[in-house]
């Protein structure tokens, strides 16, 4: 080979002769003896001696181009050089599949097309992975060569129904007289909870822009500006351990309304999602009107703030019953304030003594000290603790559960937060174990009366529990003065199948009562007026009352998929590391580049842990 030759020149790769008359979805038995011309990617060669058979593959679908020596003895050697991925030009007539031979599985299994010419568009290099196969595949090298992995069927479907959602509900939102305006992403710090990241400003030397968390202050400012009903698909930047259902950087549908009420903002979204859903998923939502939990209800029920719902095990709280019963363990996590709370394993008697083992196992994974669990078995009650509670006690504690004959009682004895996280995820596993989640129900429902501050022991003072913009319950103002831990808010978040996904708020809208909020939180005048001075100031120009949301659309898009994560629904995302394997981000910068900046590294060692 020249020097200067590639494979693509050799075999007579050349530019695109001439533009497609049908992508590699459309093709029907009514096309039958069309003379058709298709381009794209060698999903598959199949060669049979004499015919050649290659799957032609572009976004839309797969068609089978079949290479004949006998109609283009031309066309077929060049199929004999084709591989997997090569992109190709082929003109040809529309045939139907010889009898028997149909693909049902196909949109375009019916036909064929007959090649005449085939033209090289560009050869391509064996890929990493198999394209044409849903196997596993290492997900660093899956990011790597992300325009790959695209090419695949999963994540392509999930850019496209994407699309899909965003699209529809754009249609919905601007049928109900939503604006969509953009904010900026080189702004000012924004809290929601999570770090910052930072830009250094090379204008204005030794000063940072942040990124957004959220528009919230913006959309704010919209309400005050008279936008009267604001929404964006927006991109938040949040610096804080990735998680399956976390990335540093994602995509919210933001949302603000004036002169409402908390209902105006959950009916909106409800009527939106039952709309957009149906008509871009087959999953069935489980039961409208979403169903509406309280935040101290679902903490009882489900030890958690977003529960699945598509199943029941509900938690039940024990502690009064088991506090004074003869078992230490249990008497010592009453007596020291903790709970002591039971979940029912259906049939979970008949349990093997290693699946009993792994539960408990699984248990002190969660931070769990341990499981006590008591069979209900053919023979009678089998558990370590009868024994200690008495025989009445066991009787009372089966019934409180509502435990039936074969089933497995399975109790956490613990200070409150870790008999929640515990069993909360210890449900979830059983859900699945237990086929109880059914993957085609999405069980959305709102979480309401959320307490609007809680106490942050290391600063010793209130923090907000959600943004600090949100508004106390009309009824609860009085407690601000008194007992602030006591204040519910008028914070809504929703959640479907285990995931938060959005939350908001009826907001604040007067500067005294906003004023009020931040001093409970510790800030001198000073800093509020440095951080929050610019909503602050506009809330005395005719702030509107008013109230928003914001969904989180990676995480619809993956469940909607049943993507185990939502990098699964990005296109480019980071990995669990928070870098950007395709761009290789983040990465050094030059010496010049940090000058023209006013920036210096400091030497690893010496930047203080936690900053
Ligand atoms: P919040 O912080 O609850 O509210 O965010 C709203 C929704 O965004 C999604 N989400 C995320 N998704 C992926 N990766 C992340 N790191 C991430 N963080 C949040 C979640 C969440 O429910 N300004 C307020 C909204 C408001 O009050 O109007 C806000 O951002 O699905």
């Amino acid at each position: 080979m020249a020097s200067s030759e590639t494979t693509a020149d050799l075999l007579g790769v050349t530019a695109m002769p001439v533009k497609r008359t049908h992508t590699c979805g459309a093709l029907r038995e009514g096309d039958v003896g069309s003379a058709v011309i298709l381009q794209g990617w060698v999903h598959r060669r199949r060669d049979h001696g004499g015919l050649i058979f290659v799957d032609l593959r572009d976004r839309y679908g797969l068609t089978q181009a079949t290479f004949d020596p006998n109609v283009s003895l031309a066309a077929h050697a060049v199929a004999s050089a084709l591989r997997n991925e090569f992109v190709v030009s082929i003109e040809g007539t529309v045939r139907g599949r010889p009898q028997g031979t149909a693909n049902p599985n196909l949109t375009t299994g019916a036909i064929e097309v007959v090649v005449s010419r085939v033209t090289i568009l560009n050869s391509a290099k064996t890929p990493p992975f198999y394209i044409n196969e849903d196997s596993f595949i290492d997900e660093s090298l899956r990011l790597k060569y992300r325009y790959l992995d695209l090419r695949r069927t999963p994540l392509r479907d999930a850019i496209v129904l994407r699309h899909r959602l965003i699209k529809r509900i754009r249609d919905f939102l601007d049928e109900r007289d939503f604006l969509e305006i953009e904010t900026p992403i080189l702004t000012a710090s924004t809290p929601e909870g999570a770090r910052d990241f930072l830009v250094p400003a090379r204008l204005s030397p030794g000063e940072f822009y942040a990124l957004p968390q959220a528009p919230q202050q913006f959309k704010q400012l919209l309400m005050v500006a008279g936008m009267d009903r604001y929404f964006q698909v927006a991109r938040c930047f949040r610096d804080e351990d990735t998680r399956a259902d976390r990335q540093p950087e994602f995509t919210q549908l933001d949302l603000e309304m004036s002169f409402v009420d908390e209902l105006d903002v959950t009916g909106t979204i409800e009527a939106m999602l039952i709309e957009v859903i149906g008509a871009c998923s087959p999953k069935k939502i489980q039961s409208t009107p979403f169903p509406r939990i309280s935040y101290a209800d679902a903490m009882e029920r489900y030890g958690s703030d977003r529960p699945d719902l598509r199943f029941g095990l509900e938690l039940v709280n024990v502690t009064s019953l088991l506090r004074d019963s003869g078992y230490g363990v249990f008497k010592a996590a009453a007596t020291n304030g903790g709970q002591i709370k039971a979940v029912v394993v259906p049939q979970g008697a008949s349990w093997s003594r290693r699946e009993v083992d792994a539960l408990t196992e699984l248990a002190r994974t969660f931070g769990a000290k341990g499981l006590a669990t008591a069979a209900l078995g053919p023979d009678g009650v089998r558990s370590a603790f009868r024994q200690h509670i008495g025989d009445e006690t066991m009787a009372r504690l089966i019934e409180a559960t509502g435990a039936r004959d074969g089933d497995l009682i399975a109790i956490v004895a613990d200070a409150e937060p870790v008999v929640n996280s515990t069993l909360s995820r210890l449900r979830d596993h059983l859900g699945a174990k237990l086929g109880l989640a059914d993957p085609n129900v999405l069980s959305m429902a709102w979480v309401v009366d959320f307490p609007l501050l809680e106490h942050d022991a290391e600063r010793g003072a209130w923090t907000f529990t959600h943004n600090p913009f949100c508004g106390p319950k009309d009824s609860d103002i009085h407690l601000l003065d008194t007992e602030p831990g006591a204040a519910l808010s008028k914070q809504y978040d929703i959640i479907c199948n285990g995931f938060e996904i959005g939350g908001g708020s009826v907001r604040i809208h007067t500067r005294s009562l906003q004023e009020q909020i931040f001093h409970l939180m510790g800030y001198t005048a000073g800093e509020i007026q440095a951080q929050f001075g610019t909503m602050l100031d506009a809330f005395e120009f005719g702030a509107p009352p008013h109230g928003g949301i914001a969904l989180g659309l990676d995480r619809i898009v993956a469940i909607l998929t049943g993507a185990p994560s939502i990098r699964d629904a990005i296109a480019f995302p980071k990995n669990q590391s928070a870098r950007d394997l395709l761009m290789s981000a983040p990465s050094p910068v030059s010496a010049r580049a940090l000058a023209d900046l006013g920036v210096r590294i400091a030497p690893i060692n010496t930047v203080p842990s936690g900053s």
